[in-house]
């Protein structure tokens, strides 16, 4: 690198797992947020202004406030597939490009929505809180009885990569399997690859699925997409599965379909809002379990996060656009080096 040009400023908003960051120290001056918490606005919208990159978690709030006080931000790298924390028209007006990291935490985001599903159906997490409140008394015939899940229907709402690596899994405990997306409901999906599964309405799938699995990303399309009204089209005694986001189902609908004993029950990765408050009623509910928005939370996957995270940066830092973008068609900022 020529002497006289100034390195790049970066912003790392948590300190991530792996060596990946050591990538980014060779060639800028990297801050990382050393705390557990996220940085509060006031020192999120300090950092910035100051810096050329910004490498962001689902947590960190980059609306078009946030985006137009950074006169210098050359590149947002969310370190999540989901980017619906930041507002991608306002990033694109200005010539922000935002990375993201795709494809790599699918199996274990499928993975934990199985682990949802199977907790809830033979109710894992109401077992462990008896054992360890002391009320295991006996063997009982009658006890935590549950849902089969081999032969059982599962409805997977959003085909994409997450939703199709779910049904391989549910493929494997003999389930049967619906999707329903966008493009499905006009009888138009994409083929079903190797799994057997069926493209239905929305509707259809809600009424026909003994578990029910949502793998949408939250769009304004999405936000509220299952309320009561959908929930009480699912099946009596049916599970609901959400590792995507907690907007997309409607909280107070699903408080009261759990309390009715209208749903069997359900596993959220996601709430709204996260965490979840204390008094949630939610948590007062037996026939759920949640778990604190981990679907991509294995080692491995978390430190090849991290990886494309870094290389989202280090592109635009050689005048490309990310590899991995939620706003591929966007024209770059110019990179000369920050005013004094
Ligand atoms: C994502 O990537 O969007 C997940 O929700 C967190 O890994």
């Amino acid at each position: 690198m020529k002497p006289n040009v100034p390195r790049w400023k970066v912003f790392v908003t948590r300190a991530l797992p792996g060596d990946s960051i050591t990538r980014l120290l060779a060639r800028a001056e990297v801050e990382v947020w050393p705390r557990e918490m996220p940085p509060p606005r006031a020192e999120f919208m300090k950092r910035l202004r100051q810096v050329d990159a910004v490498l962001s978690m689902l947590s960190d709030a980059l609306d078009a406030a946030a985006i137009s006080a950074a006169p210098n931000l050359k590149v947002i790298s969310n370190y999540a597939v989901g980017f619906d924390n930041v507002d991608l028209d306002a990033a694109t007006r200005v010539g922000i490009p935002v990375g993201h990291t795709p494809g790599v935490l699918t199996d274990a985001t499928a993975d934990l929505a199985f682990a949802l599903l199977l907790a809830a159906a033979r109710r894992v997490a109401e077992g462990d809180r008896e054992v360890r409140a002391g009320k295991w008394r006996t063997w009982g015939p009658q006890t935590l009885l549950g849902a089969d899940v081999t032969g059982a229907t599962l409805g997977i709402v959003g085909w994409g990569q997450i939703g199709q690596a779910t049904a391989r899994r549910a493929a494997g405990f003999g389930m049967k399997i619906l999707y329903s997306n966008r493009r499905a409901r006009r009888g138009t999906g994409p083929a079903p690859s190797s799994i057997e599964a069926r493209a239905v309405s929305l509707d259809r799938l809600l009424a026909e699925s003994n578990f029910v699995s949502i793998h949408v990303p939250l769009t304004p399309n999405t936000r509220h997409m299952i309320g009561w009204a959908e929930l009480r089209r699912m099946k009596p005694g049916a599970i609901l599965i959400n590792t995507a986001r907690g907007p997309i189902v409607d909280q107070k609908a699903l408080v009261h379909a759990l309390r009715s004993g209208r749903l069997g029950g359900a596993g959220l990765d996601v709430t709204h809002p996260e965490p979840i408050r204390r008094g949630d009623p939610l948590l007062k509910l037996p026939n759920i379990v949640i778990t604190p928005h981990i679907g991509s939370a294995s080692r491995a996957t978390r430190e090849k996060m991290a990886a494309m995270a870094v290389d989202n940066i280090l592109a635009v830092m050689d005048g490309r656009v990310p590899q991995w973008c939620a706003n591929a068609g966007v024209k770059l900022r110019p990179r000369s080096p920050r005013p004094a």
